[in-house]
């Protein structure tokens, strides 16, 4: 069974489930962390190399504080208490997206569980925080501005090759699988450019109900799809009996 080498996820509905239980949404968020866990261990045991959460977006600072603040502590606490196991488990940790607003803790917890697991290469758990897509491709045009400017880069230099070399994860493959729980249909902002060919798969579960099968689902429906990155169903299938002859665009 083909298996993705990179799955990213956009872990929605903690909100709505603990709504759903008359409990404050950090209750949710709370629940939405131990489904990180069975993620992770799913993605080791299944031997995915890569793993990508979108766990607080740009958008989310205008959240109301007392739901920051307390997405702060937890993730502060998630570090401390996940990474002695991280490590164990050969499991590399990045983050990604503009730290800088983050309080300097916090920052530096982020720097030492990156730098604790620095040398493993089982596998690459990217966590995206205060991270838009769009503000990532402006960071990267704007690195390439700067080596224009200090003449280092001409403009003609510049294709999808280099600006690509500049957006997050560029020495990790493009997610091959996306996957978003919660039942909406978008992509909000999340690795816009990385997105660009990865089968997107979606389902109502709301992220706190995660479990092993809904994992092995999407999975499955991966495994069942043809890629053709632009190219002809007959092209990319090697026995033409089975090729999908249509001209159509992807
Ligand atoms: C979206 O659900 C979820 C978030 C904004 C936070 C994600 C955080 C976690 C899963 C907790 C732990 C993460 C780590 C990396 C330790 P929502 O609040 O938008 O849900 P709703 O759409 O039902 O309101």
């Amino acid at each position: 069974m083909t298996l993705p080498r990179h799955l990213a996820v956009i872990m929605d509905g903690n909100g709505r489930w603990a709504s759903r239980r008359r409990r404050p949404r950090m209750i949710g968020h709370r629940a939405g962390a131990r489904a990180v866990n069975l993620c992770i261990d799913h993605c080791l045991e299944r031997g995915i190399g890569a793993l990508t959460l979108f766990a607080f977006s740009s958008e989310n600072w205008g959240r109301p504080e007392d739901e920051v603040g307390a997405l702060m502590k937890l993730f502060m606490g998630a570090m401390e208490r996940e990474v002695e196991e991280l490590d164990r488990r050969g499991v590399r940790v990045r983050f990604i997206g503009d730290r800088s607003r983050f309080s300097p803790a916090l920052q530096a917890r982020m720097a030492s569980t990156e730098a604790r697991t620095a040398q493993h290469r089982r596998l690459s758990l990217n966590i995206a925080v205060s991270y838009g897509g769009r503000q990532d491709i402006a960071a990267a045009a704007r690195s390439l501005a700067e080596d224009v400017a200090a003449g280092r880069l001409q403009p003609e230099q510049i294709d999808e090759t280099l600006l690509g070399s500049r957006i997050a994860l560029a020495d990790q493959p493009p997610p091959d699988l996306f996957i978003r729980t919660g039942g909406d249909l978008r992509i909000s902002n999340f690795l816009l450019w990385q997105l660009a060919y990865t089968e997107l798969w979606f389902t109502d579960t709301l992220w706190p109900d995660l479990d092993a099968s809904i994992l092995d689902q999407a999975l499955d429906a991966f495994a069942a799809r043809e890629r053709r990155f632009g190219l002809t169903g007959a092209q990319v299938t090697p026995d033409p009996a089975q090729a999908d002859t249509d001209t159509h665009i992807a």
